[in-house]
């Protein structure tokens, strides 16, 4: 009976401040990200590195990075046939454009009329991160602006917020 109660001070809690528990157990918040639970997507996308929840970027910056896969930033990271139809449905469908978390908002906003392939080229993420030093950004367990996670250990949550940033030595 106590529980019950309680769960419902809970839940009334929640609706009245907008905020919803999530599966695991960390509580959503407005400039969270949708955790990316795509296993095709997971497995394509993020063997190379962090994979980035389609929020960060608007549609035509992934059709754009979709249709030249075989030259990705140096790299092949060519699919085809149902590989690819996955991760496209995946990137289109979750895009920037469909998001509620503000942050996600705020660098869809700030690409203007440009089409950026790299979420670390959008004027809002550079202006978040100016005060990393390029020494800093260079310590082995950082090297680039693509390793989000090293930097963002809940990244992979959806969470990029500020209070939970922790730069590795
Ligand atoms: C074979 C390895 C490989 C695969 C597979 C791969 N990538 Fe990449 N990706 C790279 C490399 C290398 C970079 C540049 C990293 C850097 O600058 O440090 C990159 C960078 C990126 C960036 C830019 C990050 C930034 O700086 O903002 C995005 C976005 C991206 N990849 C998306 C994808 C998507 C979507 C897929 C799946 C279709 C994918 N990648 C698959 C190697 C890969
Ligand atoms: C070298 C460490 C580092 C890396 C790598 C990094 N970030 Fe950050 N990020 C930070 C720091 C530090 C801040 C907080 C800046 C401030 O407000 O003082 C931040 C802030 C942010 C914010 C704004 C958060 C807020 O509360 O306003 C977003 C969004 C973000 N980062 C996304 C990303 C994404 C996406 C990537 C990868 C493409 C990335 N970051 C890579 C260190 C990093």
């Amino acid at each position: 009976m106590l529980n019950r109660a309680l769960s419902l001070m809970v839940l009334a809690a929640f609706g009245l401040t907008g905020t919803s528990a999530l599966a695991d157990g960390s509580v959503g918040q407005k400039g969270f990200l949708k955790p990316v639970t795509d296993a095709q997507y997971l497995e394509e996308c993020g063997s190379c590195h962090f994979a980035y929840q389609a929020e960060l970027l608007p549609k035509r910056s992934w059709e754009k990075m979709l249709s030249n896969l075989h030259d990705h930033f140096g790299d092949d990271a060519s699919l085809e046939g149902p590989g690819l139809e996955a991760v496209k449905a995946y990137l289109l469908n979750n895009a920037g454009e469909t998001s509620n978390s503000k942050r996600a908002i705020k660098l869809l906003q700030s690409t203007g009329d440009k089409t950026y392939l790299r979420i670390s080229d959008i004027p809002y993420f550079k202006r978040e991160h100016h005060e990393i030093s390029p020494a800093t950004l260079a310590r082995p367990a950082i090297k680039s602006w693509a390793n989000c996670a090293a930097c963002h250990p809940d990244a992979a949550k959806g969470n990029f917020e500020e209070e939970y940033v922790k730069i590795p030595k």
